[in-house]
C-alpha cells in the first residue's frame, strides 16, 4: 500500500498533487505570517469612539484611574451587562469573540499598550487629585477605534509636565524631580 503511493508520487498525477499539497501548505502558512503581523492584536477590536459617544464615562471602565495605581480594563462582565441588550449584538462579526468567551465563560485578554516598565512608579491617583485629565497623557479617545500608545511614556515626559506642574515652589520641584518619587 505505501510502496503502491510512493511509485504514484513518481508519476506525473503524483508530482502535481504533491506541488498542490506544497502550494496550500505555503498559502496557509503566508496568510498566517500576514495576520499575526497586524497590530495591536486585541480579542476584539474594541471601538473607544463609539462608546465614548454613547456617553459612557472612561472612569465606569477604568474604575482604577481614580483610586489606584492601575486604571485597569474592563472584564467581559461589563461588555455583556449591556450587550445582552443590544440587538446588534447578535448579528455583529466585531462582538462573536465577545459572545464565544460569555459561552466558555474565558476572560477577555486585553494587550496593554499604555505602559512604562516595572521599575517606574506610576500612581493615576495624585493625578487624578491633582485635577489632571485622561486626555492630556492618553490624547483624546473619543476620536479613537483600537487604542495605540500616543506618546512616549517616557522619564522626559514625566520630568517635563512634573517641572511645569510645580512651578515657582521650589519644594514641589524637589519632590517630583526626585529620583526616589518614580523609582523606589
Ligand atoms: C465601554 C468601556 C470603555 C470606555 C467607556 C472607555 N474605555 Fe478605555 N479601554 C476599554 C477597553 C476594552 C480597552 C482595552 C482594549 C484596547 O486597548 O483597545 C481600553 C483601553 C484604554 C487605553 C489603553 C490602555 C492600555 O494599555 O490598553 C486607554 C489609555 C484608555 N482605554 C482610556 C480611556 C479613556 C480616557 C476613556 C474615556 C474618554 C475610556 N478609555 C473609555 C474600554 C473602555
Ligand atoms: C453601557 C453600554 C455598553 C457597554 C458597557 C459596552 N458597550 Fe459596546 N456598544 C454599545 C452600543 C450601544 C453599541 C452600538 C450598537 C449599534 O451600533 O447598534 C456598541 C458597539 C460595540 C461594538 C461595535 C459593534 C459593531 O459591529 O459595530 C463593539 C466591538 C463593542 N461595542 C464592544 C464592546 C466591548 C468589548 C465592551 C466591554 C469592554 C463594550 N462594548 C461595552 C454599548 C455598550
Ligand atoms: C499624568 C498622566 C496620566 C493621566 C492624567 C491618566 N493616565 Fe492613564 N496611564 C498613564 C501612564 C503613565 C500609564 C501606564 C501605567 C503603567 O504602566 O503602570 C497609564 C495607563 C492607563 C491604562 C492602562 C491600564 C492600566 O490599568 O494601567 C488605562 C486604561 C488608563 N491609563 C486610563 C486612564 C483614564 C481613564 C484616565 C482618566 C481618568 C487616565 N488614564 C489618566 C498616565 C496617565
Ligand atoms: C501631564 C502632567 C504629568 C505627567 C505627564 C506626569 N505627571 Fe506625575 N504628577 C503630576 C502632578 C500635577 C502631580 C501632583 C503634584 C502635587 O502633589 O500637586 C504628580 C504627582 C506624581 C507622583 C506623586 C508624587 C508625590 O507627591 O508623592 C508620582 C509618583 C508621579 N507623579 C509619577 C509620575 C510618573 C512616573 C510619570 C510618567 C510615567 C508622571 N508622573 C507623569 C503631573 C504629571
Ligand atoms: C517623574 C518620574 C521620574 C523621575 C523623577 C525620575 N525618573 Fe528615571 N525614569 C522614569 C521613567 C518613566 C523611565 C522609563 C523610561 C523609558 O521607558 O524610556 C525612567 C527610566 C530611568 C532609567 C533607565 C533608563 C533607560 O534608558 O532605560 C534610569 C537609569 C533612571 N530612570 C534614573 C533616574 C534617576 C537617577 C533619577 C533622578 C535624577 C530619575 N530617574 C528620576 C521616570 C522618572
Amino acid at each position: 500500500m505505501v510502496k503502491k503511493f510512493f511509485e504514484w508520487l513518481k508519476k506525473p498525477m503524483g508530482l502535481i498533487a504533491v506541488g498542490i499539497a506544497f502550494l496550500a501548505l505555503f498559502s496557509g502558512f503566508a496568510y498566517w505570517l500576514n495576520t499575526t503581523q497586524q497590530s495591536p492584536d486585541q480579542p476584539i477590536q474594541f471601538p473607544h469612539k463609539t462608546h465614548v459617544a454613547f456617553g459612557i464615562q472612561c472612569l465606569y471602565c477604568h474604575p482604577g484611574a481614580s483610586k489606584g495605581p492601575a486604571a485597569g480594563l474592563p472584564s467581559q462582565a461589563k461588555c455583556w451587562a449591556c450587550h445582552n441588550q443590544i440587538a446588534k449584538t447578535q448579528s455583529s462579526a466585531l462582538l462573536a469573540p465577545l459572545k464565544d468567551a460569555v459561552l466558555a465563560g474565558e476572560s477577555l485578554e486585553w494587550v496593554p499598550v499604555a505602559i512604562v516598565p516595572d521599575f517606574v512608579q506610576f500612581n493615576h491617583r495624585p493625578h487624578i487629585a491633582a485635577g489632571r485629565n485622561c486626555e492630556e497623557c492618553h490624547g483624546d479617545m473619543s476620536q479613537v477605534n483600537v487604542a495605540e500608545n500616543p506618546q512616549v511614556m517616557n522619564m522626559g515626559w514625566c520630568l517635563n509636565c512634573h517641572i511645569e506642574a510645580a512651578g515657582e515652589d521650589q519644594e514641589k520641584l524637589i519632590k517630583l524631580s526626585d529620583c526616589g518619587t518614580c523609582h523606589y
